[in-house]
């Protein structure tokens, strides 16, 4: 059943020159029909330089999003607009803003997890991935304010000695990971090397040897030659891992109870069904209002150009780009 919906999508892909980007945390099937695998950045980058008319993201829709606002021009579609992500969830618009109106003189780096309209109330966007490099070239005299994800923003924090306003928000995931439990599995193989997703909480992170992004955190698997690995992140980034590293014993990190919660219940709605269903009809679309994505779209580019090493200039203060009822 599923090779005859794998046969479907490649032969409607080819038709209409689509284009397919998948997270890591895409279950396998999903992993290996995809143009391009890779961690949020990457799918942000390879969006963005996307000559196809009509892309297909098998993510979460905040990573299609920011496709569409980089590359406003082309079809972007998901598999499905359920697809959302805690910390979006965790950063309503409203109270960003208000925030951001606390503080006029910070400088607002946001994760990218977060919605059009916080990003267009940002300065600068940031992923794991490349956070560190952006935080540094701003000027050491500004206040900044990071969010949604308070783990990754004091991981930050510490990691760079820059101290930095937090918004309490946190992925529902990484958070259930359990540091007793962690602690012991270290006991009883201490050979392993613990790898941790930095949106991880701090009692974890203290265990980790290697703190990064998911892409970083495959990097590690594919280039330290150690046979056992303790993973602290989301199960979809094991499908690679076994495939460059078939010789390695990986082991997940043990979350609270028995949940087997380590999985991204968002990342996890997409499946080959709604993904042909998408490419067929081309649909459901990221549609987002012009001046909105215009306006986040300041944000992402500043992104793209720092990680690119090019010069950027900050604003001096927030100004809102709409008017606001918000005191
Ligand atoms: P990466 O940028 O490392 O791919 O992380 C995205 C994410 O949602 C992690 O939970
Ligand atoms: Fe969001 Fe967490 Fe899922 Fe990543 S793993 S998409 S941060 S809920």
């Amino acid at each position: 059943m599923s090779s005859q919906i794998i046969e479907k999508i490649k032969d409607i892909k080819a038709k209409k020159n689509a284009c397919i980007l998948a997270h890591y945390y895409e279950e396998g099937e999903i992993q290996d029909i995809a143009d391009h695998v890779g961690d949020s950045l990457y799918l942000a980058q390879v969006g963005q330089k996307s000559e196809s008319p009509l892309i297909l993201l098998a993510g979460v829709v905040f990573m299609a999003e920011s496709v569409k606002i980089l590359n406003p021009n082309k079809k972007v579609v998901v598999p499905t607009l359920e697809a959302g992500c805690s910390l979006v969830k965790e950063s309503p618009y409203e109270a960003y803003l208000k925030w951001r109106l606390e503080h006029p003189q910070g400088i607002a780096v946001t994760y990218i997890n977060s919605s059009a309209e916080v990003k267009a109330i940002s300065d600068v966007i940031v992923t794991s991935s490349n956070a560190a490099k952006i935080i540094e070239s701003i000027p050491k005299d500004r206040p900044i304010l990071f969010g949604p994800d308070q783990n990754l923003g004091r991981y930050l924090s510490q990691k760079l000695n820059r101290p930095m306003i937090l918004w309490p928000g946190a992925c529902e995931v990484h958070v259930l990971f359990s540091s007793k439990k962690l602690f012991e599995l270290t006991q009883e193989h201490p050979e392993a090397v613990v790898i941790a997703h930095p949106e991880c909480d701090p009692s974890v992170l203290q265990y980790a040897h290697v703190i990064g992004s998911t892409s970083r955190l495959l990097e590690e698997v594919q280039k330290n030659p150690a046979k056992k690995f303790i993973i602290a992140t989301e199960t979809g980034i094991l499908h690679q891992m076994k495939k460059s590293r078939p010789d390695v014993e990986l082991i997940q990190a043990p979350t609270e109870g028995s949940c087997g919660c380590n999985n991204c219940p968002f990342m996890k709605l997409n499946t080959l069904e709604n993904l042909l269903y998408a490419l067929e009809n081309e649909a459901p679309e990221i549609k987002l209002q012009p001046n909105l994505a215009q306006q986040a779209a300041i944000s992402l580019e500043r992104m793209m150009a720092i990680t690119a090493g090019k010069p950027v200039s900050w604003p001096d203060h927030f100004q809102p780009w709409r008017e606001t009822s918000t005191p």
